[in-house]
């Protein structure tokens, strides 16, 4: 037999070549590599990402809120922006965020290019203009040539927009324990992990919280068994409303977009309201709000083990 044939026939067998045909029939799918992102205005976005001038007062970044070596949210309650304001909502992760069906918790903005302008204009975030962000920007000759390079027309806030989601596009955590196994090797979860599976599965989790993003492609009412803000007892705030401030209807009312549990152990405190510290805590609420019922400690544990198996890697990502 000609070597080369002999080759392929026995690389099956040894489990190599063996990806897309043996992926695991699952709700949940692995994270994608991130393709078709032009190198070099990823990296002149990941420079803008970290650059304070634009905020108004030089003094906040993106990255100020969104960290990524922690996890790419700040572990605040609420984010401090420019002049020590604090936000009012949660902030999410921007790992994978590219991979979630719109941005913001209640989905004002289609895609990351049409998020940037959200921080970048809010008067408590980075409170600034395009037309202060171009021009400060505009001062600086080694960037302006870098944009030049990249972009035929030069600063304008439609370049800002692209390289800045350009780099967002590389945010993803791959080859987590979980897609692994979902691509086959049974050895990348331990009983526990897979137990836990099972559990996310059994209590009806996975119901909202699937796809790629473990969450991130649908709405979910915060509360579907339980009135979450009556409980929660502080009254209820217009960042509590979800998908209702961008429609006005009335059936959207504390809809909001069910987020990634891919990096959830990683940031704290969680939900909208940033009110509950623990991922115990969290699941806890969820078992009660969501799905109507208790959960023992046990199953929290186990389900904790599953969402740590979630946990992708990428080099700007160090837990
Ligand atoms: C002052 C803190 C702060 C700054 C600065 C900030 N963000 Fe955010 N970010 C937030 C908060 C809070 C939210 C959630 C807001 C909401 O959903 O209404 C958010 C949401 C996001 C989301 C949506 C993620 C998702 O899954 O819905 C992305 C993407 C994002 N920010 C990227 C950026 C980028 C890019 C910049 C810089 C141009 C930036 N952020 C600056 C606090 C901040
Ligand atoms: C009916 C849909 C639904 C079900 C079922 C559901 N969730 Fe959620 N989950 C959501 C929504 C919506 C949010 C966001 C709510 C908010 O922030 O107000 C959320 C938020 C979370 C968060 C917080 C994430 C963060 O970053 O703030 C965790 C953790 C979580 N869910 C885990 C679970 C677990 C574990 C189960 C099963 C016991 C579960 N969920 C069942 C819809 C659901």
């Amino acid at each position: 037999m000609p070597r080369p044939l002999f080759i392929l026939l026995i690389l099956p067998l040894l489990g190599l070549g063996a990806t897309a045909a043996t992926l695991r029939d699952e709700p949940i799918r692995p994270v994608p590599p991130a393709t078709g992102v032009d190198p070099a205005r990823a990296e002149l976005g990941r420079q803008l990402f970290h650059d304070p001038r634009l905020s108004d007062d030089g003094s906040v970044s993106c990255a100020s809120c969104h960290p990524l070596a922690s996890g790419g949210s700040d572990r605040r309650r609420f984010s401090i922006g420019i002049g020590g304001h604090q936000g009012r909502i949660n902030a999410p992760t921007v790992f994978n965020s590219g991979l979630n069906f719109t941005q913001f918790w209640d989905g004002r903005a289609d895609t990351l290019e049409q998020q940037v302008e959200g921080p970048l204009l809010d008067p408590g975030e980075m409170g600034t203009t395009w037309s202060r962000v171009v021009a400060r920007l505009n001062g600086d000759p080694a960037l302006r040539q870098t944009f030049r390079r990249l972009y035929p027309e030069g600063i304008t806030p439609a370049s800002i927009r692209d390289a800045i989601a350009s780099f967002e596009r590389t945010l993803v955590t791959t080859d987590a324990p979980f897609d692994r196994w979902l691509r086959g090797d049974d050895d990348a979860l331990n009983d526990d992990q897979l137990e836990g599976y099972r559990l996310f599965q059994e209590y009806g989790c996975i119901s909202c919280h699937q796809g790629v993003n473990v969450g991130g492609n649908m709405y979910g009412y915060m509360g579907a068994m339980g009135d979450y803000f009556s409980a929660r007892g502080d009254g209820i705030r217009t960042t509590d409303l979800g998908r209702f401030n961008v429609t006005g209807r009335e059936q959207d009312r504390f809809l909001f977009k069910v987020p990634s549990l891919r990096l959830a152990l990683l940031t704290p405190p969680y939900f909208h309201d940033g009110q509950t510290a623990t991922i115990e805590e969290a699941i806890r609420t969820m078992a009660r709000f969501q799905l109507g019922r208790e959960i023992p400690d046990r199953d929290v544990a186990r389900i904790i083990d599953f969402l740590g198996s979630l946990i992708g890697n990428h080099p700007l990502l160090s837990p």
